[in-house]
This record gives structure tokens, C-alpha cells and sequence, in this order.
């Protein structure tokens, strides 16, 4: 990439052009997001059949449904007439069938055509056959994954895979029971900047003390600059007069019953690429999902989950979610100031990383292999 030779202490980030350039965002859109499995939609939005939510992944719109039986189902969210968009709301909920808007096929929660225009008239048309197609769909801790792919990838190794790897096993997580914690909170935000700025933003703490007064106070540690990602199964330890993962250190809501002992008082972090981020404290998740919507800009919808019960009997969260709230905003504020320097000449050949922000190097190896880019 560059043939001056960096000090040993600094590794050379990817060039200015990787986060400016439409062709490689088309790329990425291609060889990562319509390719990899991609968390769409937290089940619960999906409450029942005939609920739907739309979502683009990569340069495709997908509907996110539940049919009778109470199977999630994912289908490209174009008719098979003559290609209009099926489903032009994002959320909603049909009673037991979409109807294309343009001439009216019909398809039911299977996918499968079930009237149109004159479709008696035309029996040699398969039902099936011309009913909606559908993309490969995962559910797991609560939240709806979709695989673009012909043949998708297993989701074991890429998806859970990245999970062990970061906190050394599957039970980690499985004792936060996600699967059956409630949204206290959504917040969305739209990010005037590149998703794989929000990506290493979210991989390094090197930028903590400067930019995160209310979470080095919580987590004395990450003043340091360590992130939590940096060691494999590590958790920061919250500081020894906080009581709780909120804005003030203030005492936060019920503690998730599974949570053991050494995971108690401690924040880990997760990144499952290519679009989630996965925060656990003792007693609530932070789940953050990104939607990539063009080389500069990006969606990121934050769900903070609680114990059921803590959400229905409306208990305060409001400090709890504020720190993290803080937190994203901070995040996402400094990635905005990133995204213009990106195309300057002077970031042309791309900046450096820091020992503490090494990992990041290994992101952007990973991006360059999905993209096919010669490296060296
Ligand atoms: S394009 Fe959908 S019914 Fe014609
Ligand atoms: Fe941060």
C-alpha cells in the first residue's frame, strides 16, 4: 500500500479512498453485506403473523415477515410480475397476504402466489414458482439474521465463531439470556460517516479519555486506552465506587439472573462483522446494528434490553440508557469529523494505528481479502 517504512510502533490504517470511493462501497455492498449474514430486525418487532419490516441490504430491499406456522421468513422485496417494489413501508402488518400495489399479484406469508389478475386464466403459471423469493434467515439472541447468498456461509463459524472468539465461549453470552430480554429503548441515529469508520471507532479505546468523561468514570480501566476488545475473554471492571452501568454511576435496574460471578461489575464487548455491535453489563444488553446506506452514511439502530419485568412495570431507565446514549453520540460525532478528512490528498495513502489500536489492523486485512484487494 505504501512503500515508506512505518516506525515499528504504527501500523498504516487502509488509504483515504477505502471510506470516499462509491465503487468500492459497491464492492463492499457485493462481497460483504450481500454475502454475509446480516442482522435485520430484533424478533419481537415480528410479534405476529402478517408483521412485517423492510430493510436494505446491500443494494437489495428485503421483507422480513412471520408466516402462520410462526417461522420468521425473508424474501427480496421485488414482484415477480414485473419488478415493482412489493412493500413500500418499512414496518406495518398485513393480515394474511402482500398485494403488489402496481397490478395486484398476491402473495401469502409462504411467499407463494395466491391470486392476480386473471391468474385463472393462466394455469400453466406455478404458484410456487412464481411466488417470492426467499433469502436464508437465522434467528438467534432474539434477532433476525439474513444471508443474501446462494450458498450462505455457516452461520456457526461466522456468526457464534465471532462471539467465542471474543469472550472464549458460547455460555458467555448465553447466560445474559438476550433472546428473552425486552427493548427498553431504541434509538436510531444516522451517521454522516463510512461504516467501517463506526467499525474501528467501536474496536479501540484510545480515544476514550478524550471523548468519554461518563464512561472512563464508570470504567476506570479504559482511561488507559485498552478496549475491552483487546484481550480475548476480558471484561473492563466497572470502578470500585460505581454502582451501576449508567450515566452517574447510580445504581442501574435488576441484574440478569445468569450473569456469574466473574461476569458481574464488568462491560464486555463484542463486534460480529460485518454490522453488529454486542455491549453486556450485569443487567442490560446494548445491541447495535448498522444499516450501511452509501459510501458516507450510515443507519445505526441501538437497542438497550432489560429483564421483561423491568420494562413492563416502566421502572426509570433513563440513566441507564443515557450513558451509552452519551457514548454513541460521542462515538458518532468523531466519526462525522473523520469522514471529510478521508478525501483529503493528505489522507490519500491512508493514517497509522497505534499499538493499542493494532487489532484494527486485522479488520482492515479482513476487508481487503473480502474485496479481492492485493495487499503488501
Ligand atoms: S409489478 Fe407487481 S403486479 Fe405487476
Ligand atoms: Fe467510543
Amino acid at each position: 500500500m505504501t512503500s515508506t517504512s512505518l516506525p515499528d510502533s504504527l501500523i498504516a490504517t487502509l488509504p483515504g479512498s477505502s471510506y470516499t470511493d462509491p465503487e468500492i462501497f459497491a464492492q463492499e455492498q457485493e462481497r460483504i453485506f450481500e454475502t454475509m449474514w446480516f442482522c435485520v430486525a430484533r424478533a419481537s418487532e415480528l410479534a405476529k403473523p402478517g408483521a412485517f419490516r423492510t430493510v436494505d441490504v446491500g443494494r437489495e430491499s428485503i421483507l422480513v415477515t412471520r408466516a402462520r406456522d410462526n417461522s420468521v421468513r425473508a424474501y427480496f422485496n421485488v414482484c415477480r410480475h414485473r419488478g415493482a417494489k412489493l412493500c413500500t413501508e418499512e414496518t406495518g402488518e398485513v393480515k394474511r397476504a402482500f398485494q403488489c400495489p402496481y397490478h395486484a399479484w398476491t402473495y401469502d406469508l409462504n411467499g407463494k402466489l395466491v391470486a392476480a389478475p386473471n391468474l385463472t386464466k393462466m394455469p400453466d403459471v406455478g404458484r410456487t414458482e412464481y411466488g417470492l423469493v426467499s433469502v436464508a434467515v437465522r434467528e438467534w439472541l432474539g434477532y433476525v439474521w439474513v444471508c443474501l447468498a446462494e450458498n450462505p456461509p455457516s452461520f456457526e463459524e461466522d456468526v457464534i465463531g465471532e462471539v467465542i472468539a471474543r469472550l472464549g465461549d458460547v455460555e458467555s453470552i448465553e447466560r445474559y439470556d438476550i433472546e428473552n430480554l425486552s427493548v427498553g429503548k431504541r434509538i436510531v441515529y444516522d451517521v454522516k460517516a463510512n461504516w467501517k469508520l463506526i467499525i474501528e471507532n467501536f474496536m479501540e479505546c484510545y480515544h476514550c479519555a478524550t471523548i468519554h468523561p461518563e464512561l472512563t468514570e464508570v470504567l476506570p480501566e479504559f482511561a488507559d486506552g485498552y478496549a475491552a476488545q483487546y484481550y480475548v475473554g476480558h471484561g473492563a471492571e466497572f470502578g470500585d465506587d460505581v454502582q451501576g452501568f449508567t450515566v452517574d454511576g447510580s445504581e442501574g435496574l435488576d441484574r440478569i439472573p445468569g450473569v456469574a460471578e466473574d461476569q458481574d461489575r464488568r462491560y464486555y464487548a463484542i463486534t460480529v462483522k460485518p454490522q453488529v455491535f454486542i455491549n453486556l453489563v450485569p443487567d442490560h444488553v446494548i445491541f447495535h446494528r448498522m444499516y450501511p446506506v452509501s459510501v458516507d452514511r450510515t443507519v445505526v439502530e441501538c437497542d438497550w434490553l432489560y429483564l421483561p419485568h423491568v420494562v413492563e412495570s416502566g421502572k426509570d431507565v433513563s440513566r441507564s440508557v443515557e450513558l451509552f446514549h452519551r457514548v454513541n453520540q460521542q462515538d458518532f460525532d468523531a466519526c462525522e469529523r473523520t469522514q471529510p478528512g478521508m478525501s483529503s490528498r493528505m489522507y490519500a495513502k491512508g493514517g497509522v494505528l497505534v499499538p493499542s489500536e493494532h487489532h484494527i489492523g486485522a479488520f482492515h486485512d479482513w476487508v481487503n481479502e473480502r474485496l479481492g484487494t492485493p495487499q503488501g
